[in-house]
């Protein structure tokens, strides 16, 4: 369940985070990636060393890095996160995170966190019990944190009580269930085909065109899509991504291959979302050796491949077709162009300009247009792109 999760594991400054680096491992154990947020105390109680090395990434402590001052940007890690863990959550920090107090780095991620959050309380007994901590988790649990109730035992001060820090293998428990929360099924019945990855066009046998295309929007797409029920087949260029549960998945390589394994397969599905970056040109000829070289320069003979997209478009009927267009000018008109020619019922419009969207990141800026008008999406999580994109297409079925 928590295989491919990324998750935020917050640290306070409490006795129990000694129990932070046993957590710690068994999220990675479990296959999630893990990046760790201390509060300034939570170092006299746990090295970040031990939490660097268990997690596998650098600790996080300061708004910057004070050596280069580089920023310790809260907001990309509250965007990256599928979930956030604090752990241990002492009473001062669940009181900020109840009044939005936001003084430092793991409470400005608690604020700029979009993703479930997860909070196991740790604390003495009477702290524990005393109405304003008892208030301030009520709060929290209106706000939708999810509090994992700390064990009744033997506590730090030798007080044998409620407050003790629930034990890691639970909190990963916990933490795996909320993740595995479902999405309502709205899809069922449905079947897609969502194309995804770059091509790869070979020059001869060892050497190729390509292009930065990481294949992260288009797999996003075909999860969100089989989460809501629908069956998926993606027809995946190269990525090197894992397939998401319940999606069928055909590799191809080159523009042709995918165009082959895309004409074959429309017929029988409800609709297509293009998310390849598909070569527009090919090698005229393949070299059946590898090609050495001369003396001099030399040009490459290309020609057009075909266009995947358009000649969905053509045998659509009342399928819905879902494209992108990335674009560093004329972007709207561009953008309308594609629409039109292609035949989609709306279009993801990908700025290059603006900073964090486009190739390998985790995060996008698009716009969704159709014929009726554009609307401008956020910075945001792939995966909520995605969450957007197949909105759209449950409103058009
Ligand atoms: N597409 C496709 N088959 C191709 C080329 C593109 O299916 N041979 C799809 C892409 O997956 C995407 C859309 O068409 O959904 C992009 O259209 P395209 O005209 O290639 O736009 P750009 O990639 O932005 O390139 P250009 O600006 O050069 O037209």
């Amino acid at each position: 369940m928590l295989k491919g999760k990324h998750i935020i594991l917050g640290i306070t400054g409490s006795i129990a985070a000694y129990k932070s680096a046993v957590l710690c491992r068994l999220l990675v154990g479990a296959g999630a990636e893990v990046k760790v947020v201390m509060t300034p105390l939570a170092k006299q109680f746990i090295t970040p060393l031990t939490m660097a090395t268990l997690s596998k990434n650098p600790i996080l402590v300061d708004f910057f890095n004070p050596e280069n001052g580089e920023w310790n940007s809260h907001v990309k890690l509250g965007l990256w996160a599928d979930c956030y863990l604090i752990a241990p959550a002492t009473a001062n920090t669940l009181a900020k995170m109840a009044t939005g107090v936001a003084d430092n780095l793991l409470l400005t991620t608690y604020l700029s966190a979009r993703c479930p959050v997860a909070v196991a309380p740790a604390m003495d007994l009477d702290m524990y019990a005393h109405t304003a901590t008892q208030r301030n988790l009520e709060r929290l649990r209106e706000d939708g944190v999810h509090i994992i109730a700390p064990a009744a035992g033997e506590l730090a001060s030798g007080l044998v009580g409620n407050g003790r820090m629930a034990e890691p293998q639970d909190i990963v428990a916990a933490v795996a269930e909320l993740l595995a929360e479902k999405k309502k099924p709205t899809l069922t019945g449905k079947h897609f085909l969502v194309t995804a990855g770059a091509t790869i066009e070979p020059i001869d046998p060892v050497r190729y065109i390509s292009n930065h295309s990481s294949g992260k929007m288009g797999y996003a797409v075909a999860e969100e899509l089989a989460e809501r029920g629908a069956q998926v087949t993606l027809i995946s260029g190269r990525t090197a991504l894992t397939t998401p549960k319940g999606v069928e998945r055909v590799d191809v390589l080159s523009a042709e291959e995918m165009y082959q394994a895309c004409v074959e397969r429309f017929e029988q599905t409800d609709g297509a979302v293009m998310c390849a970056a598909v070569a527009d040109y090919t090698p005229q000829s393949v070299a059946s050796e590898k090609i050495k070289k001369g003396e001099g320069d030399m040009a490459i003979a290309l020609k057009r491949t075909r266009d995947i997209a358009a000649e969905l478009g053509q045998r659509k009927g009342n399928r819905i077709l879902v494209g992108f267009a990335m674009e560093t000018q004329n972007e709207q008109a561009n953008a309308e162009d594609k629409l039109r020619r292609k035949n989609f019922d709306f279009i993801v419009l990908n700025s290059l300009r603006v900073e964090g969207a486009g190739f390998r990141g985790d995060t996008n800026v698009v716009s969704l247009i159709d014929a009726t008008g554009r609307k401008d999406l956020p910075l945001m999580s792939k995966r909520e792109v995605a969450e957007h994109i197949v909105d759209k297409i449950e409103e058009s079925l």
